[in-house]
């Protein structure tokens, strides 16, 4: 893990919020008068439901090798509208498999089940009736390195739209891919080469790319793989800025490994541990005040 043992406290809830107790060292992540939970206490610690989720997610198990190995532990999570939630915790907890079964992209591993039940706008995703293709579309991913198609930039956002049937003509197509780089920030920097390839952009810009290839067929959740991690720190800001803008009309649930991205950008944050939802609640809450001893044991750079 990292070697992050300050607290920093979250960039834009902390201008907006102070702590119940500002007072108090915010290098401490404070307890309190409440007790820790111990570490063998596995059963979820805070608040697992919002009103009106997007998703809702509920016991989900998820099985590796024909159900030799068990990597996710009956998570019940919602996931809610216009809200960043926080992935966090320790290599191998367990976080990429749950992302994953958001859009059920766990099926396209050999050996892999998910059992539970998680609904998108209160509909089974796992239903037989469920067809994978729009599902994907309506929950879009972005993964940790971006993969734009060895396309043109054009043609990397029009592709999906077009394939799901979004636009009937040039025109359409034109506006589609306008608004799609517009929302993800990247219009200004290529609109007088979109016929050049996308897989020559620097990784930032190739990562918006990939945003709005996504956005373009119209999602309502973004799922995001620890997105920034292949980027420098200027392309890693221009990111996170954009979540802030995006969150105003998608639900984005993120995984990232860095804490202080956590903070920043999210309103909400899920700590994950071997397989466990070990804590949830306000990013601002876990982060100053874990009721979890190994929620608090991580952020404070004990574990990991
Ligand atoms: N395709 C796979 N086949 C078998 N085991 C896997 C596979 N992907 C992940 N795992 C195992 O599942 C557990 C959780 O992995 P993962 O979801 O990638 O964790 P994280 O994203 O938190 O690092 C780990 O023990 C990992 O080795
Ligand atoms: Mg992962």
């Amino acid at each position: 893990m990292n070697n992050q043992s300050t607290m920093v406290l979250p960039r834009r809830l902390g201008a907006e919020k102070k702590p119940p107790d500002s007072k108090r060292d915010s290098a401490t992540p404070s307890r309190g008068n409440t007790r820790l939970v111990p570490k063998d206490d596995r059963r979820t610690v805070g608040q697992k439901t919002v009103d009106n989720p997007r998703m809702r997610c509920e016991h989900v198990n998820v099985y590796y090798n024909y159900g030799e190995k068990k990597a996710i532990n009956d998570i019940t999570l919602d996931i809610g509208r216009n809200e960043v939630i926080a992935m966090i915790g320790p290599s191998g907890c367990g976080k990429s498999t749950f992302l994953r079964t958001l859009n059920r992209m766990n099926d396209t591993i050999d050996g892999c089940r998910v059992e539970g039940r998680i609904t998108l706008d209160g509909k089974n995703i796992y239903d037989r009736d469920v067809d994978v293709v729009p599902l994907r579309a309506q929950v879009g991913m972005v993964f940790q390195k971006p993969n734009p198609f060895p396309k043109s930039i054009y043609d990397n956002v029009a592709y999906g739209a077009k394939i799901h049937g979004l636009v009937q003509n040039k025109t359409e197509t034109d506006e589609l891919v306008e608004t799609s780089l517009k929302r993800a920030g990247l219009w200004n920097e290529v609109k007088d080469r979109l016929e050049q390839p996308g897989t020559g952009l620097s990784g930032g810009q190739q990562q918006r790319l990939c945003i709005a290839r996504t956005i373009a067929v119209g999602p309502e959740v973004i799922l995001m793989d620890e997105p920034c991690s292949a980027l420098d720190p200027i392309a890693t800001a221009i990111i996170e800025d954009l979540i802030d803008e995006l969150v105003k009309d998608y639900s984005i649930a993120i995984v990232t490994h860095s804490m202080q991205q956590a903070s920043r950008i999210s309103q909400r944050t899920a700590y994950f541990h071997m397989g466990d939802l070990i804590e949830i609640g306000t990013t601002n809450q876990i982060f100053m005040n874990p009721l979890h001893q190994l929620t608090h044991d991580y952020i404070t750079g004990r574990f990991g």
